[in-house]
């Protein structure tokens, strides 16, 4: 016999990346969502200042995205994604070649930002096998960086806690330093002077293995899960050039950058960097349904279409790769954001945004802020030997008082629904400043 089921039991569900048992002692529970706010078990509106996990771009239970998840689920439920197709996984792809940067042109679908990294690292790995450079093996990441939790994702990353309890990750795999500084570059506005340099560190790696063993380097434009850290100016460009120069993939993570979260369609427009893959997850579908995406460019696409025709040209994929309720869902997605020009609007209230996150400068324990687009850190000072404390509590009073904010170590950060209006700028900065005054 079943267990009944029983919505008080909070124990079966292991929740992820999350203090189980404080949660469960007090738990916070939405059960109800519209444009802007989340409605509380309690009934309470909660002003949402992080689009969910950075993903509902659009705003929550937009209409059209909820119709056409609706028509889709009535008309086809599921078809295979192997040996066949269906005619909204071939539209969705080519309006994302569209989007993305000239001569990228091509989408190969995920479920997760995570499944979208390991697909690229593969692709990458792949594609010099495929064109008889096989020797190039190493995979570049950075400190700091989070690109998901798959095997591929952590070890490129440089998060140690999302590292150091799954033993020996992948082989061949170097990280270049992380780009904060603080000393040199506390309250930038935008990207920050000082660390182009930082680039360079990647010449100091292909002079220590020889650029012939690099496969590919990955970053994200704008460091996110790791607390909001924006790339110095001119860092981009160099990490650009000296991946051209030696023939490595340059791989831009856009899993939190893409779809206008930086006022542009994708960092790689926002930063005129042009990498060789983009990945996608998120704001693809506004957070709706899970889909990823590994946008890659033309000339990694053609390397693989090569051999007999009946050949399966790369041996990967997922059974839920285009599903298609999640492209039904991002066709829609990306129709709200053309009709409503909500790139734009992002792009319109980012200096509004930024006086707002730099009017917190002067409280008590605020170390740093930063800003982009619909993006913002706030760095606390966090309490003595007890690293990630000072900003939890913050995080716990602004959802009493009816925002939702997310927190890295003892950092805040912000990324609202590109629709937020000036006057619930407003409110986000007024509470935030209350909730800051009054932290321990
Ligand atoms: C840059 C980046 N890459 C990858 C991921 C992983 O995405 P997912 O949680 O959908 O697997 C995230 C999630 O926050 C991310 O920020």
């Amino acid at each position: 016999m079943s267990t009944p089921t029983n919505p008080n039991n909070l124990e079966s569900f292991w929740m992820p990346f999350t203090a189980n048992r404080q949660f469960k002692a007090n738990p916070r529970m939405f059960v109800g969502a519209k444009d802007m706010h989340y409605t509380t078990a309690e009934g309470r509106q909660v002003l949402d200042g992080t689009a969910g996990l950075w993903c509902c771009n659009a705003g929550h239970n937009r209409a059209p995205v909820v119709e056409a998840i609706q028509k889709q689920a009535g008309e086809m439920d599921y078809a295979p994604a192997f040996q066949m197709g269906h005619p909204k996984a071939f539209e969705l792809a080519s309006r994302l070649a569209e989007m993305t940067p000239e001569g990228m042109d091509h989408a190969f679908f995920t479920n997760s930002g995570s499944e979208a990294v390991d697909t690229a690292l593969k692709i990458a790995l792949a594609y010099h096998r495929t064109r008889g450079d096989g020797a190039r093996t190493r995979l570049i990441g950075r400190e700091r960086g989070y690109h998901g939790v798959g095997f591929g994702g952590i070890s490129v990353g440089g998060i140690v806690t999302n590292r150091k309890f799954f033993g020996s990750l992948l082989n061949g795999v170097d990280h270049m330093p992380h780009t904060h500084d603080l000393e040199k570059n506390a309250y930038s506005r935008g990207q920050p002077e000082h660390g182009e340099e930082l680039a360079d560190e990647l010449e100091r790696i292909v002079t220590l293995h020889d650029a012939s063993t690099i496969a590919a380097v990955i970053v994200e434009p704008i460091a996110g899960s790791t607390g909001v850290l924006m790339p110095p100016k001119g860092y981009l460009q160099r990490l650009r050039e000296i991946c051209t120069k030696h023939g490595i993939l340059l791989i831009f993570d856009e899993v939190i950058t893409g779809f206008g979260r930086t006022g542009s369609a994708f960092g790689a427009d926002h930063y005129g960097v042009t990498p060789d893959m983009m990945t996608l997850a998120k704001g693809i579908t506004s957070g709706t349904v899970p889909m990823g995406a590994v946008m890659t460019s033309n000339d990694i696409y053609d390397t693989f279409m090569t051999g007999p025709e009946n050949a399966i040209e790369l041996f990967h994929g997922y059974t839920y790769s285009a599903h298609p309720l999640a492209c039904a869902a991002a066709i829609a997605t990306l129709d709200v954001y053309r009709d409503e020009d909500l790139f734009k609007q992002c792009a319109d209230i980012a200096d509004y945004w930024e006086d707002a996150v730099h009017s917190l400068k002067g409280l008590p324990h605020v170390i740093d802020l930063r800003n982009t687009g619909l993006i913002a850190g706030i760095e606390l000072q966090g309490f003595d030997g007890e690293p990630t404390k000072r900003a939890f509590d913050a995080f716990l009073k602004c959802y009493e008082k009816g925002l939702l904010v997310r927190t890295t170590g003892d950092i805040i950060a912000l990324s609202p629904p590109l629709m937020i209006s000036k006057a619930q700028i407003d409110d986000m900065f007024g509470i935030l400043s209350d909730v800051i005054k009054n932290l321990d």
